[in-house]
This record gives C-alpha cells, structure tokens and sequence, in this order.
C-alpha cells in the first residue's frame, strides 16, 4: 500500500501536516465509520440483541488487542484510562516498608501518583532515575535497580525525550533482585513488536487514542497469568461467570470469566466505543509489527534530517524509532508549537524538546512542509 493510499484511509487535509500522534492518533476513517454506526445502533435498542454488543464485540477487541501484547486473549483486560490499568497494577501488588518502586524522572504522571500513594500508604519510598546527557534510560535504569527495587514502573519510550528502554535487559535485572515490571506502553504499543517472553511484565497496560488510533476512553491491559488471580478495581457483574443469562444474573455466582476478564472495566462492551477500536486494531495488526517499525523509523529519520541543517538535532541517547523528540538550538524562539500551527505543522513541545511524532500517513510534502515552517519559525 502506497503512503497516498494510506492518507486517503484517514481524513489529513493537504495543507496540514499531522506530526502529532503521541498526543492524539487520526482515527480511520474506517474506525469513525463504524463508531457513527454503533451511535445509529443505540437508537433502536430493540433490534441490536445481546450477544453481539455485551459480548462478541469486545471479545473481538480483546482478541484484535492481544497480538499487540504478543499475549493470548485470554489475559487482556479493556480498560478507559492507562491510570486506570495502573491503579490495578498497584492495588495487586505486594510492597513492604523500605523498599523502592522505580519511575523515571520526567514520566508521565498516570504512572506517577498511584504510586506515590501507594509508597505513602506502605511506608515504601519512590526512587525517581535520572539520566545524565549521554546516558541512555536502560543504563540508567539498569544503575538504579538493587535488592530493594519491588517495583519498576516504567514506560517504553520516554513521553517526552523519546529514549527507548530495554525492556528485556531491565526486566532480568529486575527479576533476578526479586522484583515486578509493571509499564505503561501508551507512547510505544502498537509500533513495534513487543517481546512479551523477554520483558515478562506483570502488568503493561496503553491508552487506545494516540499510537493505536482508537477512541478516546478505552485502553488495554496485559496481567500475567500469575496475577490473574488478584482484586480488580471494581466488582462488575459482567465479568461473573453465567452473566450471559440476563434472566438469572440475581443467582449471584461466585466465580469470575476466565483469564483477565475480571479486570475489565464496567460497562467494558462501550456500544459505541468498541465497534470504532476494532476497526483501528485490525488496521494496525494487518500491517505487522516490523512493518510498522520500518516504516516509522523511516519517517522520523527523515523529518530528523529535513531540521539538521538548521541546527535542530535529536540529543536522545537511543531514541526509540518511532518518536523524534528534537532539542531547540539556543536563541530559538518561544512558543514554537504554536508557531508551527501557524504553518499548518501539528507537533508539541514537552519540556525544552519539539515532539515530532508521524504515522504510516505522514509523507515527503508533510516532511518539507515541517522543514519550510521550521525555518521560518527560527528566522
Ligand atoms: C506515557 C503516557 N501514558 C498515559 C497517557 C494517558 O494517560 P491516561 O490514559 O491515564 O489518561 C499519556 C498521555 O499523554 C502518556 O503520554
């Protein structure tokens, strides 16, 4: 598929350059079409039957999720919010007075507070690693990590310069010191191949609106077989064995749905969000994790080397492929965003960097448009 067949699948009008995805991902046209025929649905509730929306549909996201996760369905759980998914991970894991749960400095802050509170409550401390200039995350973290780390609560790509963790390395480091990976995978899931059996996280959980295209309001979780067994958040009865018989639901059972399906949020079929996520996963799985990779490097090394000349470098030691965090030269001017914006260039500042982030849509005339605005801004 060439990259105009790929931008005629979404609605990026010409004089726009949409460099922007970790804040917010275009959804397909495709995935908007089935949301507005899912609202359609919700008029007539009499003709849409049980089966179908309480439960095939998001059986099939949860299937369309898992390959994302190199997991088994079984042991996804569709959730609103990374926050969410986190607050799970922490109400379910074991933390003793003394010890550390790791976060990077800068992280963003769905896996921040929760385990602020979480250390306050257990008498626990946070270790927040920082990494000097030309210090990659994963040396970082890996200098951090001791017979005290009980948790590593950490993303894939750093939201907001862009490094890439190790995940593997980190989580034999971890494993071997006794201690849990817990990550949020918002900026990274989606974009490459997660290697599940050697990052063996406990919890990895991703918005569904930036790199996976989704609606906003629903996520996804991974929780480890071995933590299948623990407390959700809430007690929906959904996720109760029998909950398909609407006539008997007051025969109150004892036991949960198989796998993490206790972990799904209530009112987890979301009639009107499911159907739209379904068809963004099952775009972005028929393109493969490789491809996609690929493809994406592709893109931001180009729009790396469209700056250089203009002295707007990426300082990120091991930048993850899909993510361009790009330093500002000294002298440049406030508010480039926005002045950008100006340009008809969509991007984001995060701290002192530039977030430049495309997708599979994003072609040459968006990359020289980005380099003609640059310019213009630093003039
Ligand atoms: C790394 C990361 N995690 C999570 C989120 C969103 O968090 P939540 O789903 O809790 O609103 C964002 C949004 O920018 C993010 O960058």
């Amino acid at each position: 598929m060439t990259v105009t067949d790929i931008r005629s699948l979404f609605d990026l009008p010409r004089d726009h350059a949409y460099l922007n995805c970790a804040y917010m991902g275009p959804m397909p046209r495709a995935a908007a079409e089935a949301g507005k025929a899912a609202y359609d649905r919700r008029m007539r509730p009499w003709e849409a039957g049980i089966q179908d929306p309480f439960f095939d549909q998001p059986e099939a996201l949860r299937a369309e999720a898992a390959p994302l996760f190199g997991a088994a369905a079984d042991d996804i759980a569709l959730i609103p919010a990374a926050s969410y998914g986190l607050a799970m991970a922490a109400q379910n894991l074991a933390l003793e007075p003394g010890q550390d749960i790791l976060t990077l400095a800068g992280q963003f802050p769905s896996n921040v507070y929760i385990w602020r509170e979480k250390a306050a409550r257990s008498g626990a401390r946070i270790k927040t690693v920082r990494r000097s200039a030309n210090q990659n995350w994963t040396e970082a973290v890996l200098g951090a990590i001791g017979p005290q780390t009980a948790i590593a609560a950490l993303p894939e790509t750093h939201w907001a310069d862009g490094g890439r963790l190790d995940l593997a390395v980190i989580s034999d480091r971890l494993r071997a010191q006794g201690g849990r990976l817990v990550l949020d995978l918002t900026q990274s899931l989606g974009t490459s191949r997660f290697d599940l059996s050697s990052i063996r996280p406990d919890f990895a959980v991703a918005a569904g609106y930036k790199w996976l295209l989704g609606p906003y309001t629903l996520g996804y979780a991974y929780i480890a077989p071995e933590q299948q067994g623990g407390r959700p958040l809430e007690e929906g009865w959904i996720v109760r064995e029998g909950a398909e018989d609407f006539a008997r639901l007051v025969d109150y059972a004892e036991h949960y749905q198989a796998g993490a399906r206790r972990f799904d949020m209530g009112e987890r079929s979301g009639f009107q969000l499911v159907p739209a996520a379904l068809e963004s996963l099952k775009w972005l799985n028929a393109f493969g994790p490789e491809a996609l990779a690929a493809a994406l490097l592709e893109r931001t090394q180009a729009l790396e080397e469209a700056v250089r000349a203009l002295g707007v470098i990426c300082d990120t030691p091991d930048r993850a492929a899909h993510y361009l965090c790009l330093a500002l030269p000294s002298g440049a001017p406030g508010g480039m965003a926005q002045q950008l914006a100006r340009h008809g260039v969509s991007v984001s500042q995060r701290g002192e960097r530039l977030r430049v982030t495309p997708h599979l849509y994003t072609d040459e005339a968006d990359i020289a448009r980005f380099a003609n605005a640059m310019k213009a801004a630093l003039a």
